[in-house]
């Protein structure tokens, strides 16, 4: 994307991995931790030299995009007034270990995406980068081009926020897979046997048409669908 400033919001592990992708994409890439700059500075330096380490507020005011690489138990922290009108792709998931043992976030019938685009109402979330683990994401053989491209599935409600996310996936050196609007984004999520998929377009979609006709099944045929 041309000369696009991309924001992550969370400079943990999947944080300084697509930070560190986007650089070498030629995003400008601003990045920014729960605090002062200070503390993510040397981290920035050492795994995503390029990318430049701001405060929340300061990223979210300056980026075109941002990406949500936080615990989904602190969606409640994202600056909302900063990303008013803003495309934002969550790649937030509930993790127990993270998040808590009960998931008071979302369920079985809700991605946990929709309750991020209803706290930012004035934002256009796209839910992509959630499915497949951090190792698997900056998997050092396939970014040199000795493996075969991954995809990377996403769900978005909006067509322009969506093939936003589907060029940043490409760009950063996927293939992406559109499963279709936001809610489908719970067959993304921690419990569905598509979560941890590290897999080839083709094999991925394979996947998904694999799944049983179980209410779980549904969503994911739902998601099939519009394919
Ligand atoms: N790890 C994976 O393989 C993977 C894959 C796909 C999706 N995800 C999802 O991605 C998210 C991040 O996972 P992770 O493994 O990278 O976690 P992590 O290593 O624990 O990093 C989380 C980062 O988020 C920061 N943070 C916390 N509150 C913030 C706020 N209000 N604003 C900005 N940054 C904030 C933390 O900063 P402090 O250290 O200062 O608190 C830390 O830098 C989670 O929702 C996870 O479920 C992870």
């Amino acid at each position: 994307m041309d000369n696009a400033v991309l924001g992550i919001l969370g400079a943990g592990k999947l944080g300084t991995v697509l930070a560190r992708l986007a650089v070498a994409a030629g995003y400008r890439v601003l990045i920014a931790g729960s605090g002062s700059v200070e503390k993510i500075s040397l981290t920035i330096e050492v795994l995503a030299p390029g990318a430049q380490a701001l405060t929340a507020k300061e990223v979210t005011e300056k980026a075109d995009i941002v990406l949500l690489a936080l615990p989904l138990g602190k969606y409640q922290t994202i600056p909302q007034a900063e990303l008013q009108g803003k495309i934002v792709i969550d790649a937030m998931n509930y993790w127990w270990e993270i998040d808590g043992k009960e998931n008071t976030i979302s369920d079985f019938q809700t991605s946990s995406s929709e309750v991020v685009q209803n706290f930012l109402k004035d934002s256009i979330v796209v839910k992509a980068f959630n499915h497949m683990g951090y190792h698997d994401i900056e998997d050092e053989t396939r970014a040199a081009g000795e493996n075969q491209r991954k995809a990377i599935a996403y769900a978005a409600d909006d067509d322009t926020a969506g093939n936003t996310a589907a060029q940043l996936i490409d760009d950063l050196g996927f293939d992406p897979l559109f499963i279709g609007p936001l809610k489908n984004g719970i067959t993304l999520e921690p419990g569905s046997p598509l979560f941890g998929a590290n897999l080839s377009k083709e094999e991925l979609l394979a996947a998904i048409q694999q799944f049983p006709e179980s209410e779980f099944g549904k969503k994911v045929i739902a998601a099939r669908e519009v394919l």
